[in-house]
């Protein structure tokens, strides 16, 4: 992008988005499911912590119940005011906004992707604010419902990659390209599982997801599987990356695919990227992923025996690696990461290919700018490039780059809420880098 052909501005003011309506119901709805939390809880953690911790629920039930009020009346954005090592980021850059704006930042008002990003961090606030409650997940029963509630495809899925691994560990397998993009799409329609769209109602993965490939190609409205598979399968097997998004069945379909990659010799390593704390409702953090191991502990299965076992081992010997980092939970455009985070730019720099999953990580890839459909994927990433890279998302959020002449036109005719009903998808990859 040069100083004549500038990008589009900043998505919507939350105002004339069109997904406003939706979204502004949405978004107190999951503070108040907070609150519910907190007050559903309060016998449990009596029992467990005692007046301390009955204490510091009351300190989250009041904070979030706050937070719900200062956005239903269009309230300023105020600064944080906990201890965790992301608030300098966080408040300088409200300052930021504010002195390039000439206004502070207020509810509803202010760029989506911020405002949205903002609320998930000052339910954390009142989270860290705890005694003894630091590290209370307010969205921990959702999210461990809905992967119990997905234990039918789960055992399908994992039986399935049982056969196929068997097949690669004794050189059986004929054809990778074909099981490498059934693999990635599966992780892709994973995606269609977040308790946010759903306000943090049930979202589980209930049909067959090796049917549901076949079923659903036609809803992809760009697939670049084919470039990704003939970059991974001329090089040498060494690291990709797996942005991960949500936690339950999407998680479960990302380690299949990260299994898949080292037993086809496609990688030699994936590093798993996870938030640092609850973030949109269902996103993966280090306890979701270790609840997932438990999970497969606690049934009675053959195949999640045998891949608990097996991925416990890739942890150990360092064929897998979770890492948290605080970027993931910041309100930043992928853009801007090596002006906030160079480290990680300068890390993910060593993946040979790096695969972004879901929604959020692709509004943030393209920065949640309004761009024309058919603005070619990698202009849109505003010079983010620290290697080639894939975004495997489901359509959420009202923008979408990368898409044929006529493509948004002809899905708008036959679905109109096409761009924030989580059916319509984009497995798009990017090679070369655009100033
Ligand atoms: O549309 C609701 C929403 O919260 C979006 O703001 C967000 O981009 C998306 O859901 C989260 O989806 P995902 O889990 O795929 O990132
Ligand atoms: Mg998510």
């Amino acid at each position: 992008m040069d100083a004549n052909n500038p990008p589009p501005p900043l998505s919507a003011k939350f105002k004339d988005s069109f997904a406003y309506p939706t979204v502004k119901e949405r978004m107190p709805s999951i503070v108040a499911g907070v609150a519910d939390t907190a007050f559903r809880s309060k016998v449990w953690i009596k029992e467990k912590y005692g007046e301390e911790g009955s204490e510091d629920l009351k300190k989250v039930a009041g904070g979030v119940s706050k937070l719900r009020n200062e956005m239903m009346t269009g309230k300023v954005l105020i600064p944080i005011t906990d201890t965790r090592s992301d608030v300098k980021l966080w408040n300088d850059y409200l300052r930021e906004v504010t002195e390039r704006d000439g206004e502070e930042p207020t509810w509803f008002v202010s760029p989506w992707l911020y405002v949205e990003c903002y609320m998930y961090r000052r339910i954390q606030e009142s989270v860290e604010k705890c005694n003894i409650l630091n590290k209370f997940d307010v969205f921990m029963d959702q999210k461990r419902k809905s992967l119990l509630d997905s234990a039918q495809p789960t055992l399908i899925l994992l039986n399935y990659l049982m056969t196929v691994v068997n097949d690669l560990d004794s050189g059986e397998t004929s054809d990778k390209q074909k099981l490498f993009k059934q693999l990635m799409q599966i992780s892709l329609w994973g995606n269609k599982c977040d308790l946010s769209i759903s306000g943090g109602q049930d979202n589980a993965q209930t049909s067959c997801p090796l049917d549901q490939v076949n079923k659903l190609r036609q809803f992809i409205l760009r697939d670049d599987l084919d470039q990704v598979w003939q970059h991974l399968s001329s090089k040498s097997p060494s690291r990709v990356d797996i942005v991960l998004d949500n936690a339950g069945f999407e998680l479960i379909t990302d380690l299949c695919l990260a299994e898949f990659l080292i037993s086809a010799k496609l990688a030699s390593s994936v590093h798993l990227h996870a938030k640092a704390f609850p973030w949109f409702v269902s996103d993966v953090t280090k306890d979701d992923f270790d609840h997932t191991f438990q999970f497969f502990m606690q049934n009675n299965s053959l195949a999640m025996d045998m891949f608990l076992k097996r991925w416990k081992g890739r942890i150990e010997d360092g064929s897998w690696v979770f890492k948290v980092h605080d970027f993931w939970t910041s309100p930043f455009a992928y853009c801007d990461m090596n002006k906030y985070m160079p480290e990680l730019y300068t890390d993910l720099g060593n993946s040979t290919l790096i695969i972004f999953k879901g929604d959020l990580n692709y509004r943030k890839l393209v920065g949640d700018r309004n761009w024309p459909t058919t603005t070619p994927f990698e202009d849109s990433l505003c010079g983010f490039h620290p290697a080639p890279l894939c975004a495997l998302r489901t359509l959420k959020a009202d923008l979408v780059t990368g898409l044929e002449e006529g493509k948004a036109e002809e899905v708008k005719e036959q679905d109109r809420n096409w761009m924030i009903n989580g059916n319509w998808a984009v497995a798009v990859y990017c090679d070369r880098i655009v100033q």
